[in-house]
């Protein structure tokens, strides 16, 4: 069984002391940060770019950061991400002309490398470029933005990720991104994820610590 790790997407911190919140999030017990980059073309919504992650990295946070794009077109994206300290680079199918380049060149930069599906989009990209991947990440709101609800059918498409999966016999993450709060992470788990990225239901707490208390108490129970 795979560990289960906690990502904080930090699209829902404080941008005002950025540095101060993601410290705090970490000694709250982050396994590592989830980073939404949001172009305002692939989705409706401009987030942060490289210049960000890399005064984040000059900061002193040095715990994994899985950087998702959520832009078009990503491959200049992914060689100043690499550049400035991301352990993952995440990108939509949909957002590339050509997946299996774009995830070589996450590899050739030697960062771990994540294909993401939107609620919408077929596990079918997964065919010809699974043996390349490190991180299959279900969107379970549409990309965009924080706070939305968590889409039910998600779980079904959990299931069957976590099924291809096993039948690979490969090293491979499940992460689910968006709306995962305290009362659906179990049935998360229970459907086979095992990275949790948790946006508002974390930043919008006021105390981290006690909040990841009790996603940790559900996770392991
Ligand atoms: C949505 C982002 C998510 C988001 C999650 O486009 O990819 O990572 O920040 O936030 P919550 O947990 O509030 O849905
Ligand atoms: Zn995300």
């Amino acid at each position: 069984m795979k560990r289960l790790l906690i990502a904080p997407s930090i699209l829902s911190a404080n941008f005002a002391k950025l540095g101060e919140d993601v410290t705090n999030i970490i000694s709250a017990g982050a396994d590592l940060l989830h980073f939404d980059v949001m172009d305002n073309h692939y989705v409706p919504n401009l987030s942060m770019g490289s210049m960000v992650l890399q005064s984040l990295r000059s900061y002193g946070i040095s715990i994994p950061i899985d950087v998702h794009l959520m832009a078009k077109p990503i491959d200049q994206l992914i060689s100043d991400f690499a550049a400035v300290g991301a352990t993952y680079i995440s990108f939509h199918p949909e957002a590339t002309e050509h997946i299996d380049r774009s995830l070589q060149l996450i590899k050739e930069h030697g960062c771990k490398a994540g294909l993401v599906f939107n609620p919408s989009t077929t596990l079918n990209y997964l065919e010809y470029v699974i043996h390349n991947i490190d991180v299959i990440v279900l969107m379970s709101v549409n990309p965009g933005f924080s706070g939305q609800l968590f889409i039910p059918v998600i779980l079904n498409k959990i299931r069957q990720a976590r099924k291809l999966i096993d039948d690979t016999n490969r090293n491979i993450d499940l992460a689910v991104d968006g709306g995962i709060n305290v009362n659906n992470i179990r049935s998360i788990l229970k459907a086979g994820a095992n990275i949790f990225i948790v946006g508002s239901a974390i930043f919008e707490s006021s105390n981290y610590c006690e909040v990841m208390h009790v996603f940790r108490s559900i996770l392991s129970d």
